[in-house]
């Protein structure tokens, strides 16, 4: 799909978005789409090289790019990441919180350093984030989203750490869209279901897992990262500007309830004990 048909190719025109985790991903798909839409884009990570490549896909849209090495565990390093945004780009107007990390691994068996370790990345590294944008945000009166999970919401196994984390981003979402909505600062989270190419998916699915999960999603595919990204154009524009303090679910309808009596036919005849006597 074509988002320029939809939305005005410059709506962000002389706006920066920052994006944690943008050198890949749902992140580097959201990314993308705000380049398309005309903003200036900083994005963050741990690898040079990898950002390098990142800001060139980028920069092929006809906007500025930044990469910046800069680890989410520190506020330090965001702190002077933000700073260099502004003093290089347009003013800043939305921030993505989406870098993660994630691996699979049984409760009893994951160490204390590997449960500190996702809670570092992506539940602080999404609250230094906001740190280190306030101030940036509030002349702006800006966007805050954050990348979430399925996992906040439904215990999912080996998943303890990245689901108590994303959890913990929903709640601090919701603390910060009630404490910054005075000046005029939205917060938001998206909660992408399972996205096509992303080591998410392939982290957490083996091929035969991916093909019964594939199988579950209502709308019959896997999610694209432009999905999330159309989420997030959406959620920063104008047309959303009374959305804060919400949980937008981009799944194709994975989270639907009523998945097994579909998946066993239901739906034809109830069965018989469900009749009126
Ligand atoms: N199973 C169990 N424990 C694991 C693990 C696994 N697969 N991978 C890492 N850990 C543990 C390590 O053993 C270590 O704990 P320890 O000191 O008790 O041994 C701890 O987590 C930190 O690991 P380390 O590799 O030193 O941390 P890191 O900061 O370099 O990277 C991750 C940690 C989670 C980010 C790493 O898995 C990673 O780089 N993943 C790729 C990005 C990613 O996960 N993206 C998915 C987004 S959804």
């Amino acid at each position: 799909m074509e988002i320029e048909s939809y939305l005005p190719k410059d709506l962000y025109k002389g706006q920066s978005v920052f994006v944690t985790g943008g050198g890949s991903g749902i992140n580097l798909g959201v990314a993308k789409i705000f380049a398309r839409l005309g903003a200036d884009v900083a994005i963050c990570g741990r690898t040079q090289e990898k950002l390098e490549s990142a800001a060139e896909e980028i920069r092929e849209f006809g906007g500025k790019a930044l990469p910046i090495v800069a680890d989410v565990r520190s506020l330090k390093a965001l702190d002077d990441a933000m700073a260099r945004t502004n003093a290089e780009m347009s003013p800043l107007n939305t921030i993505v919180a989406g870098a993660a990390g994630n691996f699979m691994v049984r409760a009893e068996e994951l160490s204390e350093n590997g449960f500190k370790t996702v809670i570092d990345i992506d539940l602080n590294g999404s609250f230094n984030a906001s740190r280190a944008a306030f101030k940036y945000l509030k002349p702006t009166r800006g966007n805050i989203m954050f990348i979430s999970a399925p996992q906040a919401f439904v215990p999912t196994a080996f998943q303890v750490h990245a689901a108590s984390a994303k959890a913990g981003i929903e709640i601090m979402m919701r603390n910060l869209a009630l404490e910054w909505g005075k000046h005029g600062i939205r917060a938001n989270t998206i909660v992408p279901g399972l996205i096509e190419g992303t080591v998410g998916l392939s982290r957490t699915n083996d091929e035969e897992s991916m093909s019964h999960q594939k199988v579950a999603i209502p709308l019959g595919r896997f999610g694209l990262t432009q999905d999330i990204g159309h989420a997030a154009a959406f959620l920063a524009s104008p047309l959303a500007e009374f959305i804060t303090g919400t949980t937008l679910i981009v799944d194709g309808g994975l989270c639907t309830t009523g998945r097994i009596l579909m998946d066993h036919g239901f739906e034809g005849e109830f069965p018989s004990s469900s009749s009126r006597k």
